[in-house]
């Protein structure tokens, strides 16, 4: 083999072997900065060489062309559902019914696995490569979701060697989700971005796995576990626990939660040990699985229409309760937006005691009618804060009154606002306490000012010493009030310093959009760049009808605008920035039309220029600039390290330039 191939080589197998450490045995042994590191190692090399570009490179799990729609799938074998037992008879019965359909009354044997509440899929490896994957759909055909499993960096590309041979064909199947504490990140980030948060774990999963653009799902935190079989040819398993144990070995995440219980004592205590510990994973569940271990005892038993014999799901006990409200306490969070919270008669939820419940919005309270005084239906589903389901009419007394929301924020007494067509209403006060935190968060953010070093925990120690109340007061900080922090170095104090005095060169765009007015995302801050050029004193005194005229400005986001503008806190805050030294570089006009029409896709590790740089160059000169390859793409430009979009390039046929060229073309 040729050193650099042989080079190539040893850098997928550390990368795999790295993979696999932490995926399937979780107990990594490098950081992931040492990860990355070699990555980038493999993706420079292969920059260097496309032609020994494999389709199973850990490199190449993403940068695919956007879909227009799903193709689908035909399952070999059908993706059945399972049975439910609702309480621990019912587990007994399914145990009896076992033990009569194999004409036996000695114990059987379980596998017992968590019923993770996911999305099941099933991946497809030829001769160990992954070919195809897809959604379970209605369980005979499901759609193709290949490109986005493929980005899910727990799922392998290429199946490892084992003691058992790689079969021509496997077929496995499993549950892809997001866990507790990603779904958090992601909603934060739904939140940053101006976008509608998701409802709960299971619906994000689903969002990011039907993405059409796989560089979406990809920087979702997507997991897997998997569990079941499709067809596997030529080679056979005695047992599920045999099969699950090979799959571990071929590199696919089982869960660890799993075990062979011997009877059906022991079926229930799994039951209840898991429903107890239920709260503590990592990931949201909704009962129990419970499977025939032994292959043949499986076959004997056979299947009904939709579901297997040999197996059956435990349910959980219902996570609801009947309450009294006493009270609703309108509560305004870090993004301003103000939920009427019922507080309620302590209340035993599953084994949770509950106290307060979300009522979401006044649109809600107005449907179910729910008042102060009333009898209410509660339901706790898994992490997700408890929820008033509905009112017991009957034992309502008879003095009570609908319950309005006040229209000032509970926080700072300002009056809250709630745009046309949407249900919540929020404070959009920069000055209101309780959303300091969450705003100086964001101004700090990269998008934002990119402050760096300026993380959560000074945020929260500045907050609470009250060094800072406004996002203004951050340009005052001196470097006494830093010192004196906890934890806090000389040097690390000065770095801070530093960090603010360059953040002050920005741009209109950024610092529009660091002000966190409600719907203006990153992008909405550049458009509105575009038309006022870094003129804060004519964005400041701007009119709805003036925004409305602007391409990509609706009514509501041209409202959201002048109600923001027209709180003289938020006024004062903006001139106290520009007072304070923060200067916005003013965007030019094209340059020239040199680039007009030219699409560029900018790759790899850019050295003369950064991309953003890069992407400024090629729109000044009437050009565009893309994040993927696709026909449309004019020309690639490619810095060292560059990887699957310089391959798909010479695939299509599209020219590259090094970044010597692309300057070249600007003069
Ligand atoms: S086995 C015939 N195992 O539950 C066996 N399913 O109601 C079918 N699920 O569609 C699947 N955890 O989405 C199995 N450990 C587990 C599971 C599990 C969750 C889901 C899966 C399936 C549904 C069946």
């Amino acid at each position: 083999m040729p050193e650099t191939q042989k080079q190539i080589q040893a850098l997928r197998d550390q990368l795999n072997d790295h993979n696999y450490r932490y995926y399937v045995l979780d107990d990594p042994l490098i950081s992931d900065s040492e990860y990355d590191q070699l990555f980038r190692d493999l993706q420079k090399i292969e920059a260097e060489n496309p032609n020994l570009i494999t389709e199973d490179s850990p490199t190449q799990r993403v940068g695919a062309e956007p879909l227009t729609s799903f193709g689908s799938l035909t399952h070999r074998m059908p993706m059945l559902s399972l049975a439910n037992a609702m309480n621990e008879g019912e587990l007994a019965a399914f145990d009896m019914r076992v033990k009569k359909g194999l004409d036996t009354e000695n114990d059987i044997e379980y596998m017992a696995e968590p019923k993770l509440d996911g999305l099941a899929v099933e991946l497809v490896y030829e001769n160990g490569l992954f070919v195809n994957g897809s959604t379970r759909g209605d369980g005979i055909t499901g759609e193709n979701i290949t490109q986005n499993l493929k980005t899910i960096s727990a799922i392998p590309l290429s199946l490892r060697m084992g003691e058992k041979q790689i079969p021509p064909l496997l077929e496995v199947r499993g549950e892809v989700f997001i866990t507790k504490d990603g779904f958090k990140k992601l909603n934060q980030n739904q939140e940053k971005e101006g976008l509608p948060p998701f409802a709960n774990p299971r619906n994000a999963a689903a969002g990011s796995l039907r993405q059409l653009d796989s560089n979406i799902t990809a920087t979702r935190p997507l997991s897997i576990y998997c569990y079941e079989a499709g067809t596997i040819d030529g080679v056979s398993f005695e047992t599920h626990e045999d099969f699950l144990s090979t799959l571990k070995k071929w590199g696919f995440p089982v869960n660890p939660e799993i075990q062979k219980v011997t009877n059906v004592e022991k079926m229930v205590a799994f039951h209840r040990n898991l429903e107890a510990k239920r709260e503590t994973l990592p990931y949201e569940i909704d009962g129990t699985v419970f499977k025939v271990n032994t292959t043949d005892q499986r076959n004997a038993l056979g299947i009904r229409s939709r579901s297997p014999r040999w197996a059956i799901a435990g349910k959980f006990k219902a996570q609801q309760a009947t309450t009294v409200v006493q009270d609703i306490i309108p509560s305004v969070g870090r993004t301003g937006a103000v939920t009427p919270v019922a507080r309620l008669d302590p209340t035993n939820v599953g084994g949770v005691i509950v106290t307060n419940a979300t009522l979401h919005n006044q649109d809600e309270i107005d449907r179910k009618d729910v008042r102060i005084g009333d009898t209410v239906f509660i339901q706790r589903a898994g992490d997700v804060i408890p929820e008033v389901v509905k009112v017991i009419l009957t034992k309502r007394p008879s003095d009570t009154k609908k319950y309005l929301l006040p229209n000032v924020c509970p926080s700072c007494g300002h009056e809250v606002f709630r745009p046309e067509g949407e249900v919540v209403a929020r404070c959009q006060n920069l000055s209101c306490p309780a959303q300091v935190k969450g705003r100086i968060e964001h101004f700090v953010s990269k998008t934002a000012l990119d402050i760096d070093g300026f993380g959560e925990k000074l945020v929260d120690q500045l907050v609470d010493k009250r060094l800072i109340r406004t996002v203004d007061d951050i340009f005052k900080l001196t470097y006494d009030d830093l010192v004196n922090l906890d934890r806090m170095a000389e040097k690390s104090a000065l770095n801070i310093l530093e960090a603010i005095q360059n953040s002050k060169q920005t741009t209109f765009a950024r610092f529009v959009y660091a002000l966190g007015i409600r719907n203006v995302g990153a992008h909405l801050s550049n458009v509105l760049e575009k038309t006022y050029v870094g003129d804060m004193e004519k964005f400041m005194n701007v009119s709805a009808e003036e925004l409305e005229a602007i391409d990509e400005v609706g009514p509501i986001v041209a409202e959201t605008i002048t109600t923001f503008l027209l709180n003289c806190t938020n006024t004062d805050v903006i001139e106290s920035c520009l007072s304070l030294g923060i200067r916005l570089k003013k965007v030019e006009g094209p340059k020239s039309q040199l680039l007009k029409g030219k699409t560029f896709v900018f790759t790899g590790a850019l050295t003369q220029f950064s991309r953003n740089d890069a992407k400024e160059m090629a729109e000044a000169h009437g050009g565009r600039a893309s994040g993927s390859v696709s026909k449309k793409t004019d020309f690639i430009v490619a810095g060292p390290g560059a990887g699957s979009k310089l391959k798909k390039a010479a695939e299509l046929g599209i020219p590259v330039l090094s970044e010597t060229e692309f300057l070249n073309m600007l003069k």
